[in-house]
């Protein structure tokens, strides 16, 4: 991150130079949901560069020609972007929307586009490439753009899994670092570019009030949890090679987990924080299969595309401890699953009871002494909650649940907001690496996944639209899985 603002620590984003953004991949479904709609976002809000050409490219079978992407790129800001295509926003971006089909053997019709596009846009041009295709297509691309000189002086955007063990994910490493330059590539984990996420480092490191207590004096155990609603909603090819725990876990839950976890980074710029990151994974003691439980939802083998004796988990749970001085002895309890109850990203803090027994349970309106919770939601509508007990109103001295609570859309102008593929796409526009993962972060967290992927348990099944198969819950007690919230939510839900 480039410094411009006023605190020594914070940093700003400049405006992104002019740009040529390659897209592969540009046809499929990530860029269909989440790209073209987030940078259509981006020039609708004025952060695209002052000149810019977006590329889109995939295999020759169903090329659309420009006019034909740009009405797919169209249907699909209207189906998935924040507002539809209107007010006058569409036609300017549009121009600068062209498709080259390419493959491996095949680029020369994109190299002719990538001219073209420089050519028109005159001056010095940075180009992106983004690859949004499935892993097993991440190393031939690769090296076509060495070999065509399409990756010369680029910067290559790399969607997740990375690789499938650490032995794939250094090879694919080694792949990547034979054609750029390793600050040329961004590994992007697009949980980091959530706003709710980063306000998690905000809260942190931003408040004297909350850092003190953030350690195993005080924290019972902290929980991570993103269950949700969607089945595996016809991405079949892909989920019978990944599953959820390399879907999800050794790639989001885990980077949430680096967030909650770090020693305050000395600057918020790239440096520090992935050194902050990577120190926590270093501590982070090796999954234990006995301490994992795989689910997989009945039905999951009936779904098109799927193999009927698939063994492939759409759930995991399991508990993680970081050995060093702040957080030793205390559990980081993960869950994540396919077709659950809800869709949600909520992370808890349970701190310790207090020390002295003024209160028991009896003194309690709901007959339980419960903890205090901090509880970050990620979800959209975002907030913070603090969970305490005061005193009810009355003769005697009863206490009941009580909240404090922070709402993202209560007090910020959530349009000013970015969603995590805006923000990082515009990262990498700017070349600003802080938000994205780094190699040795994403080998280690395989080394450290080795011992499951050796030996992993038997998925249990588990009915769709529940939170999972029981084992789960056996697994955290006598904790207990902070959702689902009891009917009617905590009393501090509002
Ligand atoms: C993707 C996974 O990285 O993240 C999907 O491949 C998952 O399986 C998605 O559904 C969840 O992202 P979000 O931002 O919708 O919670």
């Amino acid at each position: 991150m480039t410094t411009t603002g006023t605190g020594p620590g914070v940093a700003h984003s400049p405006a992104p130079q002019d740009q040529l953004l390659i897209i592969f991949g540009a046809t499929g479904d990530l860029a269909q949901r989440k790209l073209l709609p987030g940078l259509f976002h981006l020039a609708a809000a004025g952060m695209m560069p002052a000149r810019y050409r977006i590329i889109g490219s995939g295999l020759p079978d169903d090329a659309p020609d420009t006019d034909g992407f740009r009405a797919h790129v169209r249907a699909a800001i209207d189906e998935y972007g924040r507002a539809g295509s209107g007010a006058g926003n569409w036609e300017p971006f549009a121009a600068n929307l062209d498709f080259a089909p390419a493959t491996p053997t095949e680029p020369q019709a994109l190299l002719d586009a990538v001219n073209r596009a420089e050519q028109d846009l005159g001056g010095k041009v940075q180009r992106l490439i983004y690859l949004a295709v499935p892993p097993d297509a991440f190393v031939a691309i690769v090296q076509m753009l060495g070999s065509t000189g399409l990756g010369a002086g680029a910067k290559l955007v790399i969607e997740k899994p990375f690789g499938h063990d650490l032995a794939s994910a250094k090879a694919l490493n080694g792949e990547l670092r034979a054609v750029f330059e390793e600050d040329r590539i961004y590994r992007i984990d697009h949980f980091l570019g959530k706003e709710a996420v980063q306000n998690i480092l905000a809260f942190r490191f931003g408040n004297g009030l909350f850092e003190s207590v953030w350690n195993a004096d005080h924290i019972d155990h902290v929980q991570i949890d993103v269950p949700e609603r969607l089945n595996i909603e016809g991405r079949a090819e892909f989920y019978e090679q990944t599953g959820a725990y390399r879907d999800m876990v050794v790639t989001h839950l885990f980077h949430l987990l680096g967030f909650l976890a770090m020693e305050a980074p000395t600057r918020l710029d790239a440096a520090s924080l992935h050194e902050q990151a990577e120190r926590v994974f270093q501590a982070l003691n090796p999954v234990d299969p006995d301490r994992t439980i795989l689910g997989q939802y009945v039905g999951y083998t009936a779904e098109p595309g799927v193999a009927a004796d698939s063994t492939v988990e759409t759930f995991v749970a399991l508990i993680m401890e970081i050995d060093n001085p702040r957080w030793a002895g205390v559990p980081f309890q993960l869950r994540t699953g396919k077709a659950m109850a809800q869709s949600r990203h909520t992370i808890t803090l349970t701190f310790i009871k207090a020390p002295q027994h003024l209160f028991g349970p009896a003194d309690c309106t709901s007959g339980q002494e419960t903890p205090n919770e901090l509880i970050f939601e990620l979800s959209d509508p975002a907030s913070i909650s603090i969970s305490f007990r005061a005193k009810a109103p009355g003769a005697d001295i009863r206490l009941d649940d009580a909240s404090l609570n922070f709402h993202y859309a209560d007090s910020f102008t959530a349009a000013h907001g970015l969603l995590g593929y805006e923000r990082l796409l515009h990262d990498a526009m700017t070349g600003d690496h802080t938000l994205f993962t780094q190699a040795g972060g994403i080998e280690r967290l395989w080394e450290l996944s080795a011992p499951l992927l050796a030996r992993p348990p038997v998925p249990l099944p588990y009915r769709q639209g529940s939170w999972g198969p029981a084992g789960a819950d056996r697994l955290i007690a006598p904790a207990r899985w902070h959702l689902p919230e009891p009917r009617g939510g905590r009393p501090w839900q509002s």
